[in-house]
């Protein structure tokens, strides 16, 4: 029975939700285990266009259980509102959504603290999304953050609600000059939150360790990317969580050893939101041709995202952190109309050739890539199902990625639809999940 992690290979948006849509039939559980409301996809279901940011896609999947697990953080007026969301259009939650009781709040104060630690950082701010993701968790890392089981205990609510506010106002006034909280104007509807979740939070490990005692296939979905993990990414432009694989059992309670398989998501490409080096970062018109083929405008904020040329570098390194077995590529349609395709193969920094990919945040910051061109194809991939019906450019291209990454790609995506799909026969995509056909066509 696989219990399969799905992880971002890049700087996150790399499509991991048709990824994850595909899978979803195949499995009894998906479990969100890290972020919080930063994340964003969205779905479409016959007309109905879902936005999710905090809940696993799986629950638009009747009868699929979702978890939210001890490692994401959660802001309760964002997740109430996707679950109204979705109660409206005859999503069934009860039975099906389940929240960890170790799940850190985002509080209102943090995406205030958010806001005005960038505005404070000038030219060398993240670029955050603003929703008060890394404070939250700073709070936790600082032990004085407030979780989910606190707001059902109202009297140990409040009393970690008044160390904070002492704590965030005194910031907030003297360090950002920003505007304070008061204790009650956050109390209340906290507590009306609470009356919404309570029903919902539980002690997700346990049941996550019965579940899979009793045979129950597991999903993991990563949110954002390898590249911005807190330890593994390109630190200090990274994201506050574990995003790697690993994150998958500590932001869960599900242990390495329960845990079978990984699957990596890669763009053909590579984008990124907000601030932090991108060596392959292209500028001008072919940037811009692929921003607007590929419609690369975060599904959280609607920011241009940056869009560069596929980093083997990058995608090894996440080979190597994740342990991926199989990577699934996505937007190949998108570098349909380009004349040459460029592949970074190393980085150069002050006269030496790196092909590993280093940690050193200052020398990523320098390295300039080391292209291979590849001859483009010039032909519509769009919507191909078989490599047999790809041009044989593209089917080149897609040889020298896999020789590069040095794992085999599961699936190719050719198009937005579930059917714009190449599956490959005899992955460990379809052998974990032999019929995984069923749900692409
Ligand atoms: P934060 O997660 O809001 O703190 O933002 C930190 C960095 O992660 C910024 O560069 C964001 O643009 C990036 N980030 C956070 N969530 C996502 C995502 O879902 N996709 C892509 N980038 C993200």
């Amino acid at each position: 029975m696989p219990n399969i992690v799905v992880v971002g290979v890049q700087w996150g948006d790399e499509g991991k939700g048709k990824v994850v849509d595909v899978i979803t039939p195949h499995v009894d559980v998906v479990v969100r285990y890290q972020g919080g409301n930063n994340a964003g996809h969205t779905v479409v279901v016959g007309r109905e266009k879902y936005v999710l940011h905090s809940i696993p896609s799986g629950i638009l999947h009747p009868g699929r259980r979702c978890v939210v697990g001890c490692g994401v953080v959660v802001d309760p007026g964002s997740l109430i509102e996707e679950m109204e969301a979705l109660v409206q259009r005859g999503v069934t939650l009860d039975g099906n959504l389940f929240i960890s009781r170790n799940a850190h709040l985002i509080m209102p104060y943090h995406p205030a603290l958010d806001r005005a630690s960038e505005a404070k950082l000038g030219r060398r701010r993240i670029g955050t999304t603003g929703k008060g993701v890394g404070p939250a968790y700073v709070d936790k890392a600082a032990r004085v953050g407030i979780r989910m089981a606190d707001l059902l205990d109202e009297r140990l609510f409040r009393e970690k609600l008044e160390l904070n506010i002492a704590q965030k106002n005194r910031l907030l006034r003297d360090i950002y000059d920003a505007q304070t909280f008061s204790v009650e104007e956050i109390l209340n509807p906290y507590l009306r939150y609470a009356g919404w979740l309570a029903p919902y939070i539980t002690d997700t490990a346990l049941l996550l360790s019965r579940w899979i005692d009793s045979g129950y296939d597991v999903l993991f979905e990563g949110a954002q990317g390898t590249m911005l993990d807190i330890d593994h990414g390109t630190y200090p432009y990274i994201t506050s969580s574990s995003t790697t694989a690993g994150g998958a059992a500590t932001g869960t309670g599900v242990p390495p050893t329960r845990i079978h398989g990984v699957i990596g998501v890669s763009k053909a490409y590579t984008t990124r939101v907000g601030g932090g080096p991108f060596p392959t970062e292209m500028s001008g018109a072919v940037g811009e041709a692929i921003r607007t083929r590929g419609n690369e405008y975060g599904a959280t904020t609607g920011r241009p995202r940056r869009c560069g040329w596929f980093d083997a570098i990058v995608a090894r390194y996440a080979v190597r952190i994740n342990g991926l077995d199989a990577v699934a590529l996505t937007k190949l349609d998108v570098l349909d109309q380009c004349e040459t395709v460029k592949v970074c193969v190393g980085y150069r920094h002050r006269g030496e050739v790196l092909t590993e990919f280093p940690e050193d945040e200052t020398v990523m910051a320098e390295a300039e890539p080391v292209y291979e061109d590849v001859s483009g194809w010039l032909a519509s991939t769009n919507g191909a199902q078989n490599l047999a019906d790809l041009p044989a450019k593209a089917r080149h291209y897609l040889d020298r990625l896999e020789e590069l990454i040095g794992v085999p790609f599961c699936l190719v995506s050719t198009g937005a639809q579930r059917a714009e799909t190449i599956l490959i026969e005899d992955s460990p995509l379809t052998r974990w999940f032999p019929s995984v056909r069923t749900s692409l066509f």
